[in-house]
């Protein structure tokens, strides 16, 4: 098994009844190639009561993605609604939760995927509300029928949760001869004979997944919610940074933040595509090691104190 496909946060059904069947157009599928219209829920919360202060919560942590946000609060007003509507007796229809997230590695494509299945959960949309997470490796097998059985495997170990397929474009890049187009199929049909027991979301780069969508003229209209995740500023990863030494209960120095803004411009202008918040996570890790390693030669004989225990000097980050 490849050592990114995990289960992790599988939990128990909540209840074992059926998702309710929901008929509410979210919104029209976008021709592929188009931007995103900024989100009608801009700005708006969840309510500070019951199980969504905590979801709201792990978005606030989240800087940025504002239109993501929005779009998790329009999946909720959306669920709100069409409970009403079922209680007054108006037409009830299942609703299809399929997305596509797009954006470069480290924009908190599998955080948000994470988030919105335990919020699909509490909602009572699936009865899980795990992620099962993979990626071309696990899906695709040596010989034919291979394929198919190996994907089924995940599909079932998915059922009332979220299947994450990271980098689906992938499964496009052989053509026609390629065991990932297997996959597709499989995931397609899946998709009908599980209605309402899972939700797929198909990750990747932004111009990649654009081009697997136009190449596979019967997948857009499957997907009706797209999720853009933009690069981040080198002010948002400032802020990202300061949130997760805040969290492990380090702190910067002045001079050790220019010195992470001076790295972080440096990266972003590479050639390769910038790992965003995961290479300011890397560069936070390191920075913790060296820092241990630092403290323990200047104090051989005891404690640094808790000041000295926490800061993060320039000379810490490499
Ligand atoms: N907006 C954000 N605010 C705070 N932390 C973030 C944000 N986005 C991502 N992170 C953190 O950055 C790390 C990487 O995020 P995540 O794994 O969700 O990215 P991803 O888009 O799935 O990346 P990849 O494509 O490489 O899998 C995680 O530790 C996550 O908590
Ligand atoms: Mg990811």
């Amino acid at each position: 098994m490849n050592e990114r496909a995990r289960t992790p946060d599988v939990r128990e059904p909540a209840r074992s009844r059926p998702a309710r069947q929901i008929n509410v157009v979210l919104r029209p599928a976008e021709p592929a190639a188009s931007s995103a219209p900024a989100a009608i829920g801009r700005g708006r919360t969840l309510p500070p009561n019951g199980p969504w202060a905590e979801w709201q919560e792990e978005l606030d942590r989240m800087v940025g993605l504002e239109d993501v946000k929005a779009l998790v609060y329009e999946i909720y007003a959306l669920l709100q609604v069409a409970k009403m509507r079922n209680a007054v007796g108006l037409a009830s229809d299942s609703h299809v939760f399929h997305m596509i997230f797009k954006g470069n590695p480290g924009t908190g494509k599998t955080t948000v995927a994470r988030i919105l299945a335990r919020l699909l959960q509490s909602m009572g949309v699936l009865s899980k509300g795990h992620l099962v997470e993979v990626e071309r490796a696990d899906l695709v097998g040596e010989y034919i029928g291979h394929t198919a059985q190996k994907t089924r495997e995940w599909i079932r170990k998915a059922l009332g949760g979220v299947l994450f397929v990271d980098e689906a474009y992938s499964l496009a890049r052989g053509g026609e001869k390629d065991f990932g187009k297997e996959a597709i199929d499989t995931l397609v049909k899946a998709m009908e004979d599980y209605r309402n027991q899972f939700v797929l979301i198909l990750a990747g780069y932004t111009l990649e997944m654009e081009m697997f969508l136009l190449s596979n003229p019967g997948l857009p209209s499957r997907f009706p919610i797209r999720m853009e995740f933009p690069d981040y500023t080198v002010d948002q990863l400032i802020q990202i940074a300061e949130g997760m030494a805040r969290e492990r209960d380090y702190t910067f120095l002045p001079q050790t933040l220019h010195k992470l803004r001076q790295m972080l411009i440096a990266e972003k202008n590479e050639a390769y595509p910038f790992s965003n918040a995961r290479f300011v996570r890397n560069v936070i890790e390191r920075a913790i090691r060296n820092q241990a390693v630092r403290l323990l030669e200047q104090y051989p004989n005891g404690s640094p104190g808790r000041m000295e225990l926490m800061c993060l000097r320039p000379e810490d980050l490499r």
